[in-house]
């Protein structure tokens, strides 16, 4: 199924667990996703499993603790994809 076809997704903390889960659920369903995280080696791992499914994937090392860092991020994204559909806003720490 095709759910979110070309709807634009960041995902924070997508480099592992919830957050690679729900990125690539979203890319199977053909969202266009953008994953941030603070792990860069991950994230272009997260990247790549993404693009395997045929949507567009781009990730970005974000600290969602830094404004400067997530500011910059939307930034990027609306001037690449033109708009931001969904945020899933799983980083964190238990
Ligand atoms: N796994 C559980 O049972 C559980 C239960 C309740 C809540 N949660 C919450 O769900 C979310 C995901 O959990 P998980 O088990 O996949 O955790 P995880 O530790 O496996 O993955 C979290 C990811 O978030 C990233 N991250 C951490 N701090 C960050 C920051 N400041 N900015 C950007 N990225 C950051 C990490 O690098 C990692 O890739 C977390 O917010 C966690 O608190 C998880």
């Amino acid at each position: 199924m095709q759910r979110l076809k070309n709807k634009v997704s960041i995902i924070t903390g997508a480099a592992q667990g919830i957050g690679l889960a729900t990125a690539l659920k979203f890319a199977e369903e053909g969202a266009n996703v953008v994953i941030c995280d603070v792990k860069q080696s991950s994230i272009d791992e997260a990247v790549r499993q993404c693009m395997a499914l045929g949507v567009q994937a781009v990730g970005y090392l974000m600290d969602v603790t830094q404004r400067g860092m997530v500011d910059a991020v939307v930034s990027k994204v609306k001037a690449q994809f033109g708009r931001i559909d969904v945020l899933v806003n799983n980083a964190g720490i238990t």
